[in-house]
């Protein structure tokens, strides 16, 4: 079947019509930046222009870095305030005109690894984290889903023995803005992997989001504590996993 997934980021909103049985793309990407600052009206207005983009008839499924419970946003670390407790999976139908499903970012991500990515096939515990501007995390126990996970929301004890959020410490955004070297943020996304690992069990780890490019970098530097692989979809994997969400849920 084919569907029109969207992916919501902090730096771009990004869209493509998914074969959703090979997870093949079957239209070009259309990348539109994310208004600055990302208040709700200026992201409705930006989902409205990839709606006249695609005249797309047929379901609609939406990853947002947030928690989504009953269709609306919970929360929005990364983007505006004004966000929360917005009924976005609603005013999706109503932009586009069709069936619409939202669902968190990772979850989406994970979701298109799991059945077409590194995950393949893969049973018991698996975690699946995107490092970008934030830290996403998406669990999966014999292939099912444990939805709003947030793990990179985590408490976690930085290297100088404060505590704080796993995403403030280890997110790829930080080690850009702080200009950290690789093997630097590595020893500080080791320390993520340590805490999320003593909590999760996970047998496996798969690790997405703008990272998996740079597996090069820091693969040198990296200690897992279980066997940890990167990503395969790479930046498709949103698009993807929100259009294979949408057809499993509406
Ligand atoms: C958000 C998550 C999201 C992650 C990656 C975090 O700040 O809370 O919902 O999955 O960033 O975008």
């Amino acid at each position: 079947m084919e569907l029109l997934g969207i992916d919501i980021g902090g730096s771009g909103i990004k869209a493509s019509v998914v074969d959703t049985a090979t997870g093949e793309w079957v239209s070009e990407r259309h990348r539109i930046e994310t208004p600055q600052p990302a208040k709700y009206e200026a992201i409705m207005e930006t989902l409205s222009q990839i709606a006249d983009h695609f005249q797309w008839k047929g379901p609609v499924g939406c990853g947002f870095p947030g928690v989504i419970q009953g269709q609306q946003i919970q929360t929005a670390a990364n983007l505006h305030k004004s966000l929360i407790g917005k009924e976005l999976g609603k005013d999706l139908a109503d932009i586009f005109g069709q069936p619409a499903y939202l669902i968190n970012d990772a979850d989406a991500a994970g979701v298109a690894e799991m059945r077409f990515g590194a995950g393949q096939d893969k049973t018991g515990v698996m975690l699946f984290l995107t490092i970008g501007t934030g830290i996403g995390s998406a669990l999966f126990t014999d292939g099912k889903l444990v939805e709003n996970t947030e793990f990179g929301h985590m408490i976690m004890e930085y290297h100088d023995g404060k505590f704080g959020k796993a995403e403030h410490y280890a997110a790829d955004s930080v080690r850009k803005k702080k200009d950290l070297s690789w093997s630097d943020w590595t020893g500080r996304f080791n320390q993520f992997l340590e805490a999320i690992h003593f909590i999760t069990r996970p047998s496996e780890i798969i690790v997405g989001g703008g990272l998996a490019k740079r597996g090069d970098k820091i693969e040198d530097y990296l200690k897992s504590p279980c066997p940890l692989h990167f990503a395969t979809l790479k930046n498709r994997a949103g698009i993807t996993g929100a259009a294979l969400m949408a057809e499993k849920n509406l």
